[in-house]
C-alpha cells in the first residue's frame, strides 16, 4: 500500500471504532449527560498541570468523540475540536448537544488545520493520549501547533511515551523492544481486530499505519518552530492496558506495570509556550 493511502486506511479504522467507543462503558458518555460536572479520566489526570482555563480559547487536535473536549469546556475553556473522522465528530457533536455544551467541531486532517481554523488565534492547543502516532512527521505537526497559537499561547500534550510504543505488547512475560523508537519514513503497518475499550463489536477495518516519534524529536520539532519548553514530565502509567497481562489499573483508571513499574516510561506531559 502506498504512503498516500495512510489517511484513508486510518480513517476507515477510526470511523468504524467511533460508535463502539461512544457505546462503551470505558468512555462513560452517559455520565457526561447525567452529571454536568463529570470530567473524562484523562482530563482529571491532567488537571493539576492544566492551570486556569476560564475564558481560554482552546483547540483540541484529534479530539475523537469529544469526551476530553467537553471536559476542557466544563473547566471554562471555549473549545474547538478537530478530527479527520466524520463518525468520531458525529459522536462528539451528539454528546455536546445532549450535554448542552457549545463546542465547534471541524473535520480535517490535522496537517490541514491552518487552512480550516483561524491561524494565531488560540490561547491553548490541547492534544490527548494516542494522537501523534497517526502522523508521519512530527515537525509538520509542530508547524501546525505553532501556527494556531497566538504569541504567548501554550501547547498542552499528554501522550503515549515513545518508549512504550517501541514495545511489542504481544509478549506476556517480559518487555521486548521490537518497534522503532525513532521516527521512520516508512509506517509501522499493524493489524488489530480489537480496540482499547470494552466492546462486543466485531470490526472489519483492522489495518493501521502508525509512526513513533522519539521524545527528543518532538521537543526539537517544537523548539525549531518557535516554542519554548515549559514542562516535561514522564509518567509510569497510561489510561489503557497498553501491555495486556503485564499491567494493573489504579483507582484513577491509569495502568502501569505490575512488576517494577519504574522500568518503563509509559506516557508524558509536555507543555510549551509560543514565543
Ligand atoms: C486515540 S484518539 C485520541 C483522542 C483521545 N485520546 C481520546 O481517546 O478521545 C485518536 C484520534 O486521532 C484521529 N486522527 C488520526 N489521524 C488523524 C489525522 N491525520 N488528522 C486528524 N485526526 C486524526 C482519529 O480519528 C481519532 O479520533
Amino acid at each position: 500500500m502506498e504512503m498516500r493511502d495512510y489517511l484513508e486506511v486510518n480513517r476507515a479504522n477510526w470511523d468504524e471504532r467511533a460508535p463502539a467507543h461512544a457505546a462503551s462503558p470505558d468512555y462513560a458518555v452517559e455520565r457526561f449527560i447525567s452529571d454536568p460536572s463529570f470530567l473524562s479520566s484523562v482530563v482529571r489526570f491532567d488537571r493539576p498541570r492544566l492551570g486556569e482555563l476560564a475564558g481560554v480559547r482552546g483547540v483540541h487536535l484529534q479530539c475523537h468523540i469529544g469526551t476530553d473536549t467537553i471536559s476542557l469546556a466544563r473547566l471554562g475553556a471555549q473549545m474547538t475540536g478537530l478530527d479527520f473522522s466524520p463518525a468520531s465528530l458525529a459522536e462528539a457533536r451528539s454528546l455536546a448537544e445532549r450535554a448542552g455544551a457549545s463546542i465547534e467541531y471541524v473535520e480535517a486532517d490535522v496537517y490541514r488545520a491552518l487552512e480550516v481554523l483561524e491561524p494565531a488565534a488560540f490561547d491553548l492547543v490541547y492534544t490527548g493520549v494516542g494522537a501523534l502516532c497517526w502522523l508521519p512527521d512530527v515537525t509538520r505537526w509542530a508547524v501546525v501547533v505553532a501556527g494556531l497559537l497566538r504569541s504567548g499561547g501554550r501547547l498542552f500534550i499528554r501522550e503515549c511515551h515513545p518508549m512504550l510504543s517501541s514495545i511489542d505488547e504481544t509478549h506476556l512475560d517480559r518487555l521486548v523492544v521490537d518497534y522503532p523508537y525513532f521516527q521512520r519514513t516508512e509506517p509501522l503497518i499493524l493489524e488489530d481486530g480489537g480496540t482499547y475499550v470494552e466492546t462486543e463489536v466485531q470490526f472489519s477495518h483492522n489495518v493501521t499505519h502508525e509512526w513513533n516519534h522519539g521524545l527528543g524529536e518532538t521537543v526539537t520539532a517544537l523548539l525549531e518552530v518557535g516554542m519554548d519548553l515549559t514542562g516535561l514530565v514522564e509518567h509510569d502509567s497510561v489510561p489503557w492496558e497498553a501491555i495486556p497481562g503485564q499491567m494493573g489499573m489504579d483507582a484513577a483508571g491509569e495502568w502501569r506495570l505490575h512488576d517494577r513499574p519504574w522500568r518503563l516510561a509509559a506516557s508524558y506531559t509536555l507543555q510549551a509556550r509560543k514565543r
